[in-house]
Parts: C-alpha cells; structure tokens; sequence
C-alpha cells in the first residue's frame, strides 16, 4: 500500500493551535500544493485524512460507502439538528429520507415556483421603496431563502422573525463551528459566555418550530387538516405500527431543512452577485437573456428551461464559491481508499472548494467561466469533479428546491437590480461549515431601467 503523507505539526498537539486560529481552509490549501491529492494532517488527537481527486470522492461517497459514517465528526451539529435526516444514519435515516423525499421530488417543488418569485418581487419592491444606495446583500439573501423556505415547506411567513431566526441560526453555527475546532468543548450544561449565546439561540430557534408545530396540530385537530407541505407530511406520518413521529423529531426534521437549506441558499446567491459584479461580460449577457426571454414580465417555472444562461452562473458560481466548502465522515472500520490504509476513528475528508479547481479537470480554474456548463464543455468530464451539493445517496436533498428558487430569484432581481461592489469593503472568506463572506457583502445598488409585469399571485401548492 502507498504511504499517506501525513503532515504531524506540534508535537502533542499536532495542527490543532493553527485550526483554532485559522480554521482548517489554509493548512488544507498550503497541504494540497505541497502534497497534490491526498494526504493527513493531525490535528490534536484526531488524524484528518483529505482527498480532494474525483475519483476518491466516488470511493468514499459512493461505491465504499458503507466504509464510512457521519459519526462523531456530526456531534456538534446534532446539538442544534438533533436526529433529523442530516445527522441520522443507517435504517433511520433511510426510513427519515424516504418520509421527506414526496416534498423535494421537481415535478412538485415545481408548484412552488409562484411563490419563490413573489418572495423575490417582494424583496425588490421593499429597496426600491427605500430607495437605497447601498446594500449589504449578505443578510438581504438570507432573509429570501429563509422567507421562501417557510412559505414554501411551511407555509408560514417569516418576514417577521427572519431577523431573529437568521441572527439565531447564525450564532448557533458559528459557536458549534468553533466547539469543533477545538479539543475540549465544555459541555453545554456549564454557563460560559459561548454556551449561552448557543443556548439562546437554540432556545429562540426551538420556540420559532414549535410554535410551528403547535399551530398546525391545533389545526389539524379541529378538523381542518392544513395545506399539504412539508409540516402535514411529517405529522400526519405514520409507522408500520400507526405510531406518529415524536413531536421532537418533527422538530429536528424542521430545524433540519431550516438550517440545510437557509444559509446555503442564501451564500450561493450572495456570491453569485459578487461574481457577477466582478464579470460585467457575463452579467450583461445575463440581462440579454433576462430581456430576451421574459420581455419585462416577471419569470414563471415554464421559463426555466430557456433560462440557461441563468442556470449557468449558479453552477459556475457554485464551483467557485461552494457554500458548503468541505464535507467529513469518520471511518466506520479499518480499511483503504485508493490504496491508502485508512483506521477505524479517523476522519475522511473531502474538499470541493478544491476538488473544483482540480487543474486536471478543470481548464483556468480561477476564471469565471459558466460556458464550463455548457453541455458540449461539460460532456466527459469526471462526474465526482463538481459536488456543491455533494454525492451519493446523502447528496443534498434539497438540490432541486435551490436550483428552481435561485434560478428564478436571481432572474427577478438581476431584472431590476444591478449590484456593484462597494468601493471600500473589504471582501474576505470565512470558512465555518459552511463558506461565509466575513464582512457581509456591501454593494452600490443600481436600478435597471423599469421593467413591467405583474407579480403573479402565488397558487396553492398542491399536495406532496
Ligand atoms: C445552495 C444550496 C445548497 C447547498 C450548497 C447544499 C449542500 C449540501 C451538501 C454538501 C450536503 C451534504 C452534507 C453532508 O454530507 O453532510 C447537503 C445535505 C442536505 N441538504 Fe443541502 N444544500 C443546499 C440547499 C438545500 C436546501 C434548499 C435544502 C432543503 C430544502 C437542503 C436540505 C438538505 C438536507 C436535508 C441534507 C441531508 C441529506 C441526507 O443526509 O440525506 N439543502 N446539502
């Protein structure tokens, strides 16, 4: 068997006091150049094995699947998601997937296309009232994909407390990324100033959900059985026994889908106006196609097809700034990926901010390229070389969901709105579970000359 190069750091304490102070991201970049596909990396007491080839990430996610869990690398996110189908494993998260899976199939997300675009026109029309010079789009984003998410699965509007629930989920993750990233975590039962600004926010998200469930049970057992989404899915489920979910697991599978499906959304949005204000070629193509196939009307779900050049920036953006930079599994026994003897206990890594500017897949990877998605471009290239919302069977369950509502929000703003960068703000990446600009992103807003077409009015969405 090949021999792992493994980096060892400090003695004792290997790696662990660069991660704390800077994360993985660059000792994974510096590793990568020095190393090429596949090396390790002690951090503290944990070895951290990382692949970024294709055909690793098809090993480790596909085909030696069973080779590999969620495991102990999760512990940090399940005190914010409990057991819901994100952290769940084996027969329960199958059974978990299955119950979800009629909400998030595209031929029904499809009926959800009116409301994602109203969502959108909503937001629009709130900057143009306020007649704004410049906007921190950041938050702006989080607060659409949160608000389309709880129209949409839940049908419940959260305008009102998106602040609340986006500044909670926020917190919640930076203070787990950072439990993490470190060797001792204190448990969350001690008062210490980062357990409580956890346990507040785990607190304000909890009343949000349950104030969701309880509604709808009260609801339901007055006879009115509610609209068909994904709250009704979970809690008119039964098992082989008739039994219900527990009320607690409605809340993590709730909290779940909040959290996979808010910030990632929010981020792949947020950076794709900062491309587009980088590349003024692709975002005037952009606006050709925008005027070109919707003549000024507001976008429907029959658009999509046309709207290629649209889906086309995501994808690239996607690669270039994937909202999910990293993904782990511990390994469940001893064995080997590609030849390299892996133990029981460790972690597998894979990297796609990486894997997608992988120079043997990818043509100038830094460049700004969505023609990468043409389907002739596209043609042969490695299936595992391009994972935003990862692979196999655990890929992103949500993965139609955000194509249809960040396709049709970024036709509807890039229609309105132009953004360009803020001269004075500084850009940077912070790398927490999930890839966050670290100031926000302060843009100029510019109003593209007015554009008719009547929001149209959302229709209810039919039953999963
Ligand atoms: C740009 C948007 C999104 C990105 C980049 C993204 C990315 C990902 C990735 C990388 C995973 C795998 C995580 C892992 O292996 O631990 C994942 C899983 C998941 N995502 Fe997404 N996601 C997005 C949007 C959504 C949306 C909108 C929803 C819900 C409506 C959602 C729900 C989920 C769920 C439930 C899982 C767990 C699936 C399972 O383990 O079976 N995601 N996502």
């Amino acid at each position: 068997m090949p021999k792992m190069p493994i980096s060892l750091g400090r003695p004792v304490v290997g790696h662990l006091p660069a991660v704390m102070k800077r994360g993985l991201f660059p000792l994974i970049q510096a590793h990568w150049s020095a190393h090429g596909d596949t090396f390790g990396l002690r951090v503290g007491p944990k070895l951290i094995n990382v692949f970024i080839h294709p055909e690793a990430i098809e090993r480790m996610l596909v085909t030696q699947r069973s080779d590999f869990i969620k495991g102990e690398g999760y512990d940090q996110i399940r005190l914010l998601v409990g057991d819901g189908v994100l952290t769940a494993e084996g027969e329960r998260w199958k059974q978990q997937r299955r119950t979800i899976q009629p909400c998030m199939n595209r031929a029904f997300l499809l009926g959800f296309g009116d409301a994602m675009v109203q969502a959108a026109v909503d937001a629009t029309e709130r900057w143009a009232a306020r007649d704004l010079e410049v906007l921190d789009i950041y938050p702006e984003m989080l607060h659409l994909a949160l608000r389309i998410l709880g129209q949409t699965l839940f049908s419940v509007d959260l305008s009102v407390s998106a602040d609340v629930s986006t500044r909670a989920f926020t917190v919640a993750l930076e203070e787990l990324s950072t439990r993490g990233n470190t060797i001792f975590a204190a448990p969350l039962s001690w008062p210490t100033p980062a357990n409580l600004r956890l346990r507040r926010a785990l607190r304000q998200l909890d009343e949000i959900v349950f104030e969701m469930i309880d509604k709808r049970l009260a609801q339901k057992a007055g006879g009115d059985p509610g609209p068909q989404d994904l709250i009704s899915l979970l809690l008119d489920h039964r098992d082989e026994q008739g039994a219900p979910l527990d009320r607690q697991l409605v809340r993590d599978e709730i909290i779940t889908m909040f959290l996979a499906g808010h910030e990632t959304t929010g981020l792949a949005l947020t950076w794709t106006w900062y491309l587009l204000s980088l590349h003024p070629r692709v975002e005037a193509d952009l606006h050709e196609e925008l005027d070109r196939v919707l003549g000024g009307r507001v976008p429907t779900v029959e658009d999509l097809p046309r709207l290629e050049l649209t889906k086309r920036i995501l994808q690239e953006s996607m690669r270039v700034m994937p909202p999910v930079w990293s993904g782990g599994r511990t390994v469940a026994r001893d064995t080997e990926l590609c030849g390299y003897p892996l133990r029981e206990g460790d972690t597998a890594m894979i990297v796609p901010y990486f894997t997608h500017r992988h120079p043997a897949f990818w043509d100038r990877p830094e460049a700004f390229s969505p023609e990468r998605f043409e389907p002739a471009a596209a043609r042969g290239r490695h299936k595992y070389a391009y994972l935003p919302f990862s692979a196999g069977p655990r890929m992103c369950v949500g993965n139609h969901f955000t194509m249809i509502e960040a396709q049709l929000a970024l036709a509807v703003i890039a229609q309105r709105f132009r953004f360009d960068l803020h001269p004075g703000h500084v850009v940077a990446r912070d790398h927490q579970i999930t890839m966050r600009p670290a100031h926000g992103m302060k843009m100029l807003v510019r109003r593209r000359e007015a554009r008719s077409g009547l929001a149209p009015r959302p229709r209810p969405a039919a039953g999963c």
